[in-house]
């Protein structure tokens, strides 16, 4: 099992983004581009960065009717994108088409993982806005099974959940994490936070970390702090 710092490339715009890729001369991190970048930019972006020898996790999140999502993944993987993923609440339908759709025609295809639920929604809401009387835990580990028997990769969860996602998927089943902090860092919007080490001690084989490198004094330390604390 592959384990790795994902930093989010949440920035506006391409130049944005290339300015802060500048910094790493040693390093090419794995990178994260999601709906904010890519909408900006379009497609080119993800070719941009890809020919400047990083691995890209493709954040879009993807949820549709199954033969639009299986068309969109086609798209997709054609980008040379090392990771995607969709809803898992699209059906397991869903994830079976995305699957194959996103199989290129020397037959290799990027990692894909489901999002479970958001780390930003609430057990209240997902009970009275969702309908979904299940608790959260309950809900992420039945999501997160669709997902594995529709023959996915992996899921995006909360370092909290990420233990529980291992037990129910077994340890080959792969774990990616937002909501990292050092423990000394600004939790900024996050609420359900962890730090690195105790991220890969939980279970987190991949963590996605946004603003403690974009936004450090020093990004490429900041980075290095990471991949020290989370690799060990
Ligand atoms: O700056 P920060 O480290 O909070 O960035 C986390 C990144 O992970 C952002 O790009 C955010 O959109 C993403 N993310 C998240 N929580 C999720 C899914 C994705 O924070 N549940």
């Amino acid at each position: 099992m592959k384990h790795d710092v994902i930093v989010a490339l949440d920035f506006p715009s391409a130049p944005d983004a290339c300015a802060f890729l500048d910094l790493f001369r040693e390093e090419k991190p794995f990178v994260k581009v999601g709906m904010e970048l890519f909408y900006a930019e379009g497609p080119r972006i993800v070719r941009e960065i890809k020919a400047r020898g990083h691995q890209i996790f493709l954040d879009l999140k993807l949820h549709d009717i199954p033969n639009t999502v299986k068309s969109a993944m086609r798209v997709l993987s054609r980008l040379d994108a090392d990771m995607v993923n969709l809803h898992a609440a699209g059906t397991k339908d869903m994830m079976r088409a995305a699957l194959e759709g996103l199989i290129r025609e020397d037959g290799t295809r990027p990692i894909l993982l489901a999002v479970t639920q958001l780390t930003s929604t609430s057990e209240e809401r997902m009970r009275n806005e969702l309908l979904i009387s299940a608790s959260m835990p309950d809900t992420v580990r039945a999501y997160a099974r669709n997902a594995r028997d529709a023959g996915l990769d992996g899921v995006v969860c909360s370092p909290l959940e990420a233990a529980l996602v291992k037990d129910a998927c077994g340890p080959g089943f792969v774990t990616v994490t937002p909501g990292i902090r050092f423990a000394d860092s600004a939790a900024d919007d996050q609420t359900r936070i962890m730090t690195p080490e105790k991220a890969r001690l939980g279970g987190s084989d991949y963590i996605v970390v946004g603003r403690p490198i974009t936004r450090a004094q020093d990004p490429v330390a900041a980075y290095r702090r990471c991949v020290k604390e989370f690799l060990g």
